[in-house]
């Protein structure tokens, strides 16, 4: 979807939506067009019961006196509680009244009510932002999609008082969603499309972007002694992969160590020997999401060109349950020589983990270290589909998340960690094994297993098991792979770290 800026004037074609804030209330451009069309703006609002509630929709369709076959009306709610969220979300709004609505072209007024916050600049580039992020749609397999059902919008105008300033703030917004994008295409494909092989070679077009990339094989990850994450690989003919992706964009006289983020892929998740059950296993093709997170980050953040130094680390397996797989018993050497007694093969995104992150703390000495992991069922039933959990070892660290999240609207919500759990995975055969006590504190015995692996970094596990993928439209995001955590982090390293 392109996203361009112009005048506030009346395009001469396309649908146009005008903002409306609370009470109905209309801007100049939208006081123009009500008179225009003999009021059918005010009739409708009050034919409608449209009041202007943020994200509100109202269709008016063959207006006279206009050459636009419909106007949309999108409320914007009371302007002093409008945010860029709200700009995003009422962006994101029209578009999906219009994507597959026969309309190629669009024209949204970006008018600032009285009294807001959030600047007239700022409100027109993140009305585009949040139009660019709705607009994506995972369709390349649907050979046979009726033509009505096809996305029809093409072209998005942000019509606005300063086109050229707000065009200059929707730049790095505009990379931010290719960021988002390139995660939920990854997110998406199937098993059979990305595999640890395939996703690495994904990882090689962010070379065009000025990223640096690694990729470590079996034989290099056996060198290093990668014992927990190999163990979850040898069931799958796919062989793993660890991609290592750098963004240098800190300036000489900053800080050089790099900020790392590290990323659960596992690119199907079978369960392994300790089998899932078969309903709903379609679903553990997202189980990559994590990896997927921090290469739409690392695409994002050189996409803008960031002033920081950044490091990527995403393990790459698929957990299956061959001839050659890992049992349930098993003990595995991890890179950091702490030895891991596997109880259920299950549990496999903290065994890759653990070795990524002791790779990432021992070959970078990150000034942290962020992973993020569709983990463990659990923080399903403790959080839902409305906040990530976040596990940490640094108050900073996960207030400034916690913060950010409430900007990005990627929420998350501190859970403990304390040594208290640390006797729920001793083991009396090795260092320590894999899972805790069923049903006890789930996602917390994840994250104490994980603590075990990054030494004295400031780390942060982020838990995103129940907000990587939706199964209903919401605001900027359309149901289907979220893309969760690229806002979140993009904006956490552009408020704390560069500069
Ligand atoms: N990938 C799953 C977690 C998951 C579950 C993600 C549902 C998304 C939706 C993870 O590898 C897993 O299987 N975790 C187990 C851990 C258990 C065996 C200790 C779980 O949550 O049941
Ligand atoms: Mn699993
Ligand atoms: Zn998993």
């Amino acid at each position: 979807m392109k996203i361009s800026f112009s005048q506030l004037a009346l395009p001469k074609s396309g649908a146009i939506a005008v903002t409306v804030g609370h009470d109905r209330a209309l801007g100049t451009f939208g006081r123009d067009l009500d008179q225009r069309t003999g009021g059918a703006l005010s009739r409708a609002m009050e034919a409608a019961r449209f009041t202007g509630k943020a994200e509100e929709i109202l269709n008016v369709y063959a207006p006279t006196g206009v050459d636009a076959g419909r106007i949309v009306l999108v409320g914007t709610g009371k302007s002093g509680d409008m945010t860029a969220l709200t700009a995003q979300n009422a962006g994101g709004a029209v578009v999906a009244a219009l994507l597959a609505s026969g309309e190629t072209e669009l024209a949204i007024a970006a008018e600032r009510p009285d009294g807001a916050h959030l600047g007239a600049v700022e409100m027109a580039a993140e009305l585009g932002f949040g139009a660019k992020l709705r607009s994506y749609r995972f369709d390349k397999y649907r050979t046979k999609e009726p033509k009505e059902k096809k996305p029809s919008l093409k072209k998005v105008t942000v019509l606005c008082e300063d086109p050229a300033a707000s065009k200059k703030a929707y730049g790095a917004l505009d990379k931010l969603a290719d960021g988002v994008f390139l995660t939920r295409d990854l997110v998406s494909e199937p098993a059979n499309i990305i595999y640890p092989e395939s996703f690495a070679e994904r990882c090689q077009d962010l070379k065009d972007l000025g990223v640096e990339v690694e990729v470590l094989d079996e034989k290099k990850m056996k060198k290093l002694g990668m014992g927990a994450l190999l163990g979850v690989g040898q069931g799958s003919a796919r062989p793993p992969r660890l991609v290592v992706m750098r963004w240098n964009g800190a300036p000489d006289a900053a800080d050089k160590r790099p900020l790392a983020f590290v990323g659960k892929g596992v690119t199907f998740d079978t369960g392994g020997i300790s089998i899932k059950p078969a309903l709903g296993m379609e679903e553990m093709k997202w189980d990559m999401a994590g990896a997927g997170a921090v290469t739409g980050l690392m695409a994002a953040l050189a996409g803008r060109k960031a002033k920081a130094n950044v490091v990527g680390v995403i393990g790459l397996v698929e957990n299956m349950p061959d001839g050659n797989a890992q049992r349930p018993g098993d003990i595995v050497t991890s890179m950091s020589g702490q030895t891991i007694e596997v109880l259920n093969t299950d549990a496999e995104g903290r065994l890759v983990l653990a070795d990524a992150l002791w790779y990432t703390a021992e070959t970078f000495n990150p000034r942290f270290m962020i992973n993020l992991a569709t983990l463990t069922g659990a923080i399903i039933v403790s959080l839902g589909n409305e906040h990530a959990g976040i596990f940490s070892n640094s108050d900073e660290l996960a207030d400034r998340l916690t913060a950010t999240g409430k900007k990005t609207g990627e929420l998350v919500w501190r859970m403990p960690l304390s040594p208290a759990y640390d006797k729920d995975i001793d083991s009396e055969a090795a260092d320590m094994k894999n899972i805790g006590s069923p049903g006890k504190a789930g996602s917390i015995i994840g994250a104490q297993f994980l603590q075990r692996f990054v030494k004295d970094v400031p780390w942060v596990h982020i838990d995103i098991a129940g907000t990587a993928w939706s199964k209903a439209d919401k605001g900027t995001v359309p149901k289907g792979a979220t893309g969760f955590g690229v806002r979140l982090l993009d904006r956490m390293v552009a408020e704390h770290y560069e500069g």
